[in-house]
């Protein structure tokens, strides 16, 4: 009989294989922007997941529900795959959504995700680009390890299979999506598909380096499986293009070693949120900046006071629940932009400096 369940390293281990060689015809390795770092990062982090990180939280679930649980083993697995196999996959997802979501905005969780986000092009093996330590931390995967004890082996491992065919088509060059939204009969069926489950287009955009070309959605579109959740959540951008630009503003290109070992191992980059006793300092000021504003030119004003361009946004607060603000204006005119980011009216200065001593 068919067994999903040793089935399942070598089919995610296929279509790994599957959607790299499309990139590869695609030309994506010929052309790489990846350093040797950047290549370092993906190879150890697919081995850590696969060979320590993954097995090793199996390994502790199990140890840990036959001291607590003994009697629970493999206690559900008559339940039918028709009722689990749908739980399970929304609720695995479900939680993988907060866990990602909150990587995005809480400081040390984004330093173990930030890896992930270093990559300046796409493509199969960024799904696995991680921290040890935040690969670990994963909260779904334990739920998993829970799951296969009580008896749903099996649900675990179709969910994964089915989970792993969106979530490796979304980090893919492939670009599997394309042919959707070149046929507008098709944009029907595009519409549905990019609510439902993350694509290309949207997942692409979460890996935008900036919000800031209308594409990028990096504080947003954190779905893996389910697109959904950024909908329900107010999270979702769908425009059905592709950013031109990949990574982390700013980034002080840290060693692979930190990227993957953090906080164990630190970045040398002095200015690095990964570097050793490295702190963000606030920028504010305390004056407003009197300027001349461009007709139809986008403005991001920074919201979060540490950006090095005051008082515009130039990335620094990824990591927080801070987002820039974004303005654009219909005629050229004098504005007040607020500095010390104090004010009721942002961007604009409303005199909340004068309160600072
Ligand atoms: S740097 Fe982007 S909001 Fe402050």
């Amino acid at each position: 009989m068919f067994d999903i369940e040793k089935f399942n390293g070598p089919f995610i281990a296929g279509l790994m294989l599957l959607f790299g060689i499309l990139e590869a015809f695609g030309g994506l390795y010929k052309n790489s922007k990846r350093t040797k770092d950047d290549w370092w990062i993906e190879i150890m982090s697919f081995v850590h997941a696969s060979t320590v990180s993954k097995p090793m939280i199996v390994l502790i679930t199990t140890f840990l529900m036959l001291q607590f649980f003994p009697q629970l083993e493999n206690n559900y697995s008559h339940i039918s795959l028709w009722y689990s196999l749908p739980l399970i996959m929304l609720v695995e997802d479900f939680i993988q959504y907060w866990y990602h979501r909150k990587a995005h905005e809480w400081k040390w969780l984004w330093n173990l995700h930030r890896p992930h986000h270093s990559s300046p092009e796409m493509g199969v093996l960024v799904t696995f680009r991680e921290n040890i330590f935040y690969v670990i931390l994963i909260p779904n995967i334990w739920f998993l390890a829970v799951m296969t004890y009580l008896g749903f082996g099996i649900a675990v491992a179709w969910s994964l299979a089915l989970k792993y065919i969106v979530i490796v088509g979304a980090h893919s060059d492939a670009r599997w999506d394309s042919w959707l939204y070149e046929h507008k009969y098709l944009h029907p069926l595009a519409w549905i598909i990019e609510r439902t489950i993350s694509t290309p287009a949207t997942h692409f955009a979460h890996h935008g380096k900036s919000a800031k070309d209308g594409i990028s959605n990096p504080n947003g579109n954190f779905s893996n499986l389910f697109f959904f959740w950024d909908i329900l959540f107010g999270t979702a951008l769908i425009t059905r293009q592709y950013p031109l630009e990949f990574g982390i503003e700013n980034d002080p290109k840290d060693h692979w070693s930190a990227h993957l070992y953090w906080p164990i191992i630190k970045s040398d980059k002095p200015n690095s949120d990964i570097g050793n006793g490295f702190k963000r300092e606030k920028t504010t000021l305390k004056t407003p900046l009197r300027a001349t504003v461009e007709p139809d030119k986008l403005y991001w004003w920074c919201s979060c006071g540490y950006s090095a361009d005051q008082p515009f946004c130039d990335g620094a607060h990824n990591g927080s629940k801070m987002k820039p603000i974004k303005m654009q204006f219909d005629t050229a005119k004098k504005v007040s932009w607020c500095t010390c980011k104090l004010t009721k009216t942002p961007p604009f200065c409303d005199g909340a400096h004068k309160e600072i001593a």
